[in-house]
């Protein structure tokens, strides 16, 4: 059966229980920061769970209906909106907004990527940090077999057992794009789901070209979540950039 992570927040959430190392750093910058708080594809609250807690004036938006319902109930404090990240109107300006975790590699084309920075600017304060969080493309991953089944990670559902997940990719060399398959093999043989995505693969030097086009400013480009500045062995692209 095919499944839309998007639409799960249980398998979203047993997927990355263990995603927890970009915390610090988004808090750091929260704690700097004093304003308002505004997260692009805010998911189900992994990020802003920390931020909330901490007392900060926290809107997410996403374009998933079942993961803002779910995320609104559950943090009473924060604010959550849908909407989509290529063009969305808040009516209001903020001092930091993140988009964390490849979630920007979902827009499949320089347009979309442009539209949404457009809008991100438009919300972003005089003196407000824009971060921006994707990974740096992996030769490994993208020109690996693609018939071949790799292991991504084993889940336990708390009603359905433990599922092993399976990975298989091919890449789009002409539109550095990334389709990957996801099955999930319940340990007991008898559910099987998968789930179908597509990611864009975006090169430093292209990732910097976009952002200054849209007009940010690039203040900072680190490498991890440490703070290290970004260079040839990092394995993120993090910037904290600000409006020209
Ligand atoms: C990898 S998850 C990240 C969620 C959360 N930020 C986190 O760090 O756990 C990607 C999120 O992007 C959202 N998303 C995908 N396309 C979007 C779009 N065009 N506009 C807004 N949200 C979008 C999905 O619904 C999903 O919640």
């Amino acid at each position: 059966m095919k499944i839309q992570m998007y639409n799960n927040p249980i398998f979203y959430d047993l997927c990355t229980k263990n995603k927890k190392d970009d915390i610090p750093f988004y808090l750091d910058w929260a704690n700097n920061c004093k304003g308002k708080i505004l997260e692009i594809a805010s998911g189900t609250g992994r990020v802003a769970e920390p931020l909330i807690n901490s007392g900060h004036n926290y809107t997410g938006l996403d374009i998933s209906p079942k993961f803002i319902s779910f995320t609104q109930e559950k943090y009473s404090k924060g604010n959550f909106i849908y909407g989509d990240m290529r063009n969305f109107s808040l009516g209001q300006q903020f001092d930091l907004i993140i988009l964390p975790f490849n979630s920007f590699l979902h827009l499949l084309n320089q347009k979309d990527m442009k539209a949404c920075l457009k809008s991100i600017k438009k919300h972003l304060s005089n003196d407000g940090l824009f971060i921006l969080d994707i990974f740096i493309p992996d030769p490994e991953f993208i020109y690996r077999d693609s018939k071949k089944k790799y292991k991504e990670m084993v889940i336990d559902h708390p009603s359905e057992g433990k599922y092993i997940i399976w990975q298989t990719s091919e890449f789009d060399e002409l539109k550095e794009i990334s389709y990957i398959n996801w099955f999930f093999e319940n340990e007991k043989k008898q559910t099987t789901y998968e789930y179908e995505f597509a990611m864009s693969i975006i090169y430093p030097d292209t990732m910097d070209r976009i952002l200054t086009e849209t007009g940010f400013i690039i203040n900072e480009k680190k490498g991890d979540y440490n703070g290290e500045l970004f260079d040839e062995n990092s394995l993120l692209q993090l910037y904290v950039c600000s409006k020209t």
